[in-house]
């Protein structure tokens, strides 16, 4: 028997237990007449002594152990004469009467512990030996912990998990697809589903009912923080239900995974706004609703005094930084160049002071009065002591860079609390984006997506201004996950292909399996899938979800470990006629 407790297991109450342990040396401290080792597995470490006194061969044994290799002991749990009171078995050591190396170890290239000395990019080409880290494996317990009670929730919900094909026809999610040669069928590819969308439509049809997936998911799109190219979804799909049977399904899931695996009482019921509200007030589609600074449009107060930069744009904007009126000259500098770097792309950043005296001080005092200052500061709500922010341009653009200077002060100001969830509905998105590239509408959720009824009218004369049948839920700022009741009606859909520039035969040729299915009885339905990695790293108070994921890719697609993307021999090329 390898062991008889595992490394995190023994307390007071073991004192005089023989015990056999197995690990990893995590460090050892030679004392002279002592030798202490920490010796440590997935479940904790457990302090070892060796006597000089007692056994002097086997203490001379113990001093030469590196770090990471791999022992067994046998010994006594014995009381510790000084408690470590940060390990749960800081009160107890164990006296080691045999040990057995069962593996050396290299020195490793960074130190495996808590904080580590290794960069980033030497922590992925050795991710087996970062996983040996405790933060680390915290993450993927979490992960672990929310699949798991994630599962719970949807069984207890009757909802069937049901696996569907990695090997299948492209899904059009908005990316690139991966593709796959068929030898089998030369020069035919498969595609990696962006998303298992079809097949949970079509096990709909099948009367499943209620069906969920936790699925692997793959598209070839440009890497940020919160995208890999490989990602897991939390994916359902539910029949005979509304909008609001889905929405309340879901928040029933998040609450339950927020009050299990974090002991966080949510909102008894998620806040919602519409997407033109978001994009008014916010800038955004998955505004962050810790705090407010909400958008105040100035464009009507701000034109007409001369002042060429406004007077020649579509749009005036404002956000008011509370209590930021002592901003320095250098401060209000720092954040003009923020906004004029090439990510945000902003032409200059204007403001207004609004002093403890009442009166104001701006960077555009030439143009406007006292009072036409006082008019703006009003209009924001703003009180002595404040500093509005103003940028201006077309409107969606200067909407989005506003949005990225709220989100920027949000976080210098400490307004954006990693410990505190706030989860947001956003309602009735558009159900067509139009392209300027292409000149023409691309689907803004996916083409299954059903408009609204009461816009349906408005399909033929402006299809811009249909709203679709679409959630999305976002919390702290992610978009965590997105759906949509959807379109069941085989002339409703091959309208929809129409809109969106596709022909009889293409629409035929890519989706005809849908719509054939689509005459057989299928059920109104609807269904959303949240972003697993974003959940759990939103879960464990980060942006970015490479952490949570156990061998991710980096920004370029590569996994340097196994050094993946590679190419392949003639031979294979050759079979697979590439
Ligand atoms: P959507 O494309 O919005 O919807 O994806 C759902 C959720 O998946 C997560 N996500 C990602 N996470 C990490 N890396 C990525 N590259 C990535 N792309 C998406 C997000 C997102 O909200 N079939 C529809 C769902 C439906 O309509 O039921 C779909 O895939 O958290």
């Amino acid at each position: 028997m390898y062991r008889t407790h595992t490394c995190g297991a023994l307390r007071n109450e073991h004192i005089d237990t023989a015990v056999t342990l197995s690990g990893w040396v995590q460090r050892s401290r030679d004392l002279g007449g002592m030798t202490f080792v920490d010796l440590r597995d997935r479940y904790g470490i457990t302090q070892l002594v060796f006597n000089m006194e007692t056994d002097a061969k086997l203490c001379e044994t113990a001093r030469k152990l590196g770090r990471e290799f791999v022992i067994q002991i046998e010994g006594t749990v014995i009381e510790r004469s000084s408690k470590n009171k940060n390990i749960p078995t800081g009160d107890i050591e164990i006296e080691v009467s045999k040990l057995s190396i069962l593996n050396e170890a290299k020195t490793p290239p960074f130190t495996i512990e808590d904080e580590t000395d290794g960069g980033d990019e030497l922590r992925m080409q050795y991710r087996y030996l970062d996983l040996r880290r405790n933060p680390v494996q915290e993450k993927l317990r979490l992960r672990n912990k929310v699949s798991l009670e994630t599962r719970k929730y949807l069984d207890g919900q009757d909802f069937m998990d049901v696996e569907t094909p990695v090997l299948i026809k492209s899904t059009p999610e908005g990316a690139r697809d991966f593709v796959v040669p068929s030898r089998m069928n030369p020069n035919e590819f498969y595609a990696l589903p962006q998303s298992p969308q079809t097949f949970k439509q079509l096990l709909m049809v099948s009367g499943m009912d209620r069906y969920y997936q936790i699925v692997k998911c793959f598209r070839d799109e440009d890497l940020r923080a919160d995208r890999q190219p490989e990602f897991t979804q939390i994916d359902c799909e539910m029949a005979f239900v509304e909008q609001e049977d889905v929405l309340q399904t879901f928040e029933g899931l998040i609450q339950h995974l927020f009050r299990e695996v974090r002991g966080v009482e949510l909102d008894a019921q998620f806040p919602r706004m519409t997407y033109a509200e978001a994009m008014e007030k916010y800038g955004s589609d998955k505004p962050d609703i810790r705090f407010g600074m909400e958008f105040n449009d100035l464009t009507e107060k701000a034109q007409g005094n001369g002042f060429v930069v406004f007077d020649s744009v579509d749009a005036v904007l404002a956000i008011n930084a509370e209590g930021c009126a002592g901003y320095s000259r250098k401060q209000l500098d720092a954040l003009t160049n923020w906004v004029k770097r090439p990510q945000i792309g902003a032409r200059g950043l204007v403001y207004v002071k609004y002093n403890d005296d009442g009166t104001s001080k701006s960077s555009v005092d030439k143009f406007y009065s006292e009072e036409e200052r006082k008019a703006w500061l009003d209009q924001c709500g703003a009180k002595p002591g404040d500093l509005l922010l103003l940028l201006c341009g077309e409107l969606d653009k200067t909407r989005k860079q506003l949005n990225e200077l709220r989100l920027h002060l949000g976080t210098e100001l400490g307004l954006r609390d990693p410990k505190i969830f706030k989860p947001l509905w956003v309602l009735d998105f558009p159900l067509l984006e139009w392209d300027e590239e292409s000149k023409r509408y691309h689907a803004m959720h996916h083409p299954f997506t059903s408009p609204k009824p009461e816009d349906f009218a408005l399909i033929d004369t402006e299809p811009g201004k249909v709203r679709a049948n679409a959630y999305d839920l976002a919390m702290n700022g992610v978009e965590l996950g997105g759906g949509s009741i959807r379109i069941h009606d085989k002339a409703l859909q091959s309208r929809m292909f129409d809109l969106l520039g596709f022909t009889k035969e293409e629409a035929e040729a890519q989706f005809g399996f849908l719509m054939n299915a689509f005459e057989y009885g299928a059920p109104p339905h609807g269904g959303l899938a949240f972003g697993l990695d974003r959940l759990v790293a939103t879960m464990g108070g980060s942006e970015s979800i490479r952490d949570y994921i156990a061998f991710p890719k980096n920004n370029s697609g590569r996994d340097t470990m196994i050094d993946a993307p590679a190419p392949i021999d003639a031979e294979q090329r050759k079979e697979l006629g590439l």
